[in-house]
């Protein structure tokens, strides 16, 4: 088969492909041109970060199979993978412990002041007695979007002795006990806003959840509680978010995400002392990446002994629906 691997992909996994397959990789070649080396595929492997846009996918005729190595399908024009009946394949089950133990490191790291500490301890500066934090147990942790990886969150957290309470988007009786099988109370969402110490964001981004959490959402939040977003940007309000925290009435937020990624860019929010920003990090980790590189091996191989038909289903993928190993949409 040919294939292009646009995102990076776990060493090993390429090395496979390789061996069976005609693979092209462009994540390592900065001024490759993805137009003209698409031309000849028949698959594309690709995670976040580049835009899988109906103009790129007009330039390859021969597409049959996409992999999404991960979750997000922000980055895909699904209408038209629809359109042309593309297979699509993604692989969300991996990176849910990963990025639910990132949430929870935000939070230590924002009660405890971590960050801080670090940089004052570099310069010298021996704040003991001036960085007291606070403890997670006890707290309120809410969860927007208690899917498969917010449910998994809430159930860490519990562990630690907070309390979960989490809104999710089709809350039928049974999602809701399975919830609550979990610890996590659902609610409304401005409830859950209202009411947590820590609010942290997992829903996909749609027309449904862009600036989702914006000004009058951070105006519902509790004075002095923290925000973390492992989500993607472009859910929450940048701009709203920094008005909330410069004038104190959040005590501090975490972003993996951001509304402009990439080299180079810097996000506005990183004047401020209260807030951690990563690099859209929430899914590496080796195991985790390990775990996706073998699953795309497996489904190009599928693939290849029995090219599949479409699976019709809706785009936005069911927040409530239990995880499964990976997951055929038709988008
Ligand atoms: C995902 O949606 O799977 C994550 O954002 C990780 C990624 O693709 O980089």
């Amino acid at each position: 088969m040919k294939i292009l691997v646009a995102s990076h992909l776990e060493r090993s996994a390429i090395r496979q492909l390789q061996e069976r397959h005609d693979v092209v990789c462009t994540f390592d070649q900065p001024t490759a041109d993805p137009f003209s080396l698409v031309r000849d595929r028949e698959a594309l492997v690709f995670r976040s970060g580049v835009e899988i846009a109906r103009a790129l996918m007009e330039c390859a005729p021969h597409l049959k199979l996409l992999v999404r190595a991960g979750c997000g399908l922000d980055n895909l024009d699904c209408e038209y993978v629809r359109q042309r009946g593309i297979v699509l394949r993604r692989i969300p089950e991996p990176a849910a412990q990963a990025v639910a133990e990132m949430a929870l490191a935000f939070m230590f790291a924002l009660s405890r002041n971590i960050r801080q500490a670090d940089a004052m301890l570099r310069q010298g500066r021996w704040a003991k007695d001036t960085l007291e934090g606070h403890l997670l147990a006890g707290k309120v942790l809410g969860i927007v979007g208690a899917g498969n990886i917010g449910s998994r969150l809430g159930a860490l957290a519990s562990m630690i002795g907070m309390e979960i309470i989490g809104c999710i988007a089709d809350s039928t009786p049974s999602v809701v006990q399975t919830l609550r099988d979990k610890g996590i109370t659902v609610a409304d969402f401005d409830t859950v806003l209202a009411t947590a110490d820590f609010v942290s964001v997992h829903v996909p981004l749609s027309k449904s959840t862009e600036n989702l959490i914006n000004g009058r959402a951070l105006s519902l939040m509790k004075e002095g509680s923290y925000l973390i977003n492992l989500a993607r940007g472009g859910v929450v309000d940048e701009t709203a978010l920094h008005a909330a925290l410069a004038s104190g009435r959040l005590a501090g937020a975490a972003l993996d995400v951001h509304e402009h990624e990439g080299p180079g860019q810097i996000s506005p929010l990183a004047r401020l002392p209260n807030v951690l920003l990563t690099p859209h990090i929430g899914a590496s980790t080796v195991e985790t990446q390990q775990q996706i590189g073998v699953r795309v091996v497996e489904i190009i191989e599928e693939f290849v002994q029995q090219p599949m038909t479409v699976v019709r289903r809706d785009a936005e993928v069911s927040l409530a629906r239990p995880a499964r190993r990976d997951e055929v949409v038709h988008v």
